[in-house]
């Protein structure tokens, strides 16, 4: 197996005036490709700050994060930006998509912006999130489940290595919410995709391979979902 994901002591504290908060304390962690990984844990644990640090949104106080093999501490920020825009991909709960744009745009956006116009490929990914016949629909025309799966598919379009998820599901109705996480899972297991998905939700989180429990910025429990390919 090889670790995609690497986080070792790692700390992350908030100034809030001249009161320190901390967010993270010393959270050591390895995931590995083709991994579905799910963050749970209360309000305030921490799930969001740990998914921020992963993604490169946001820098440790200290400690280390290593992306396939690379200390994300000793990139500059125009390295940063080049990952999280070709090798992240990000979905969060309001599901960000351009209103004045169709899905087909939306869905186009992020290879546009690292140069390419691969039509076909957007066209593909809308079709893999069963999309395809809403291609040329604007976002207000779609509910909330189809948004945030064109959202996903929007998310792989520059293929890529990690796909971070946060709360991807807060703002829909049971249905569409394993609907979503039901595609996550497909995505996993059809074309490897290591996912890390925060959730509130037991019942979604338990679609994961495997759940970080984490309680005032700490690891509390791993658990492994011994049913996952089932
Ligand atoms: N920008 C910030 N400035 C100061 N403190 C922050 C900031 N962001 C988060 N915090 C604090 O860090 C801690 C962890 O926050 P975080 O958003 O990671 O929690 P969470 O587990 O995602 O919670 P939720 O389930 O409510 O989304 C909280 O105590 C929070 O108040
Ligand atoms: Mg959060």
């Amino acid at each position: 197996m090889v670790n995609l994901i690497e986080i070792k002591e790692l700390q992350k504290m908030y100034l809030m005036g001249k009161i320190e908060v901390p967010a993270l304390r010393n959270i050591n962690l390895t995931i590995e490709k083709g991994e579905f990984v799910a963050i749970m844990g209360p309000s305030g644990s921490g799930k969001s700050t740990l998914l921020n640090m992963i993604g490169m949104l946001d820098i440790p106080t200290s400690g280390e994060i290593i992306i396939n093999g690379i200390a994300t501490s000793a990139m500059r920020e125009k390295q940063r930006a080049e990952f999280r825009l070709k090798r992240i991909g990000f979905t969060f709960q309001f599901f960000s998509l351009l209103m004045e744009l169709t899905a087909l745009e939306n869905v186009m956006l992020p290879m546009m912006m690292s140069g390419e116009n691969n039509k076909d490929r957007a066209l593909i990914l809308l079709k893999i999130v069963g999309m395809e016949e809403r291609a040329m629909h604007m976002p207000n025309e779609l509910s909330g489940g189809e948004q945030q799966r064109v959202a996903i598919a929007r998310a792989l379009v520059n293929k890529p290595m990690l796909l971070l998820a946060d709360e991807p599901t807060a703002n829909l109705d049971t249905k569409s919410a394993e609907q979503v996480v039901n595609l996550m899972r497909k995505l996993n297991k059809e074309i490897n995709q290591t996912i890390v998905l925060v959730t509130h939700e037991s019942e979604l989180g338990r679609k994961a391979n495997r759940i970080i429990w984490l309680k005032d910025g700490m690891v509390e429990n791993i658990q492994n979902n011994s049913n996952f390919d089932s």
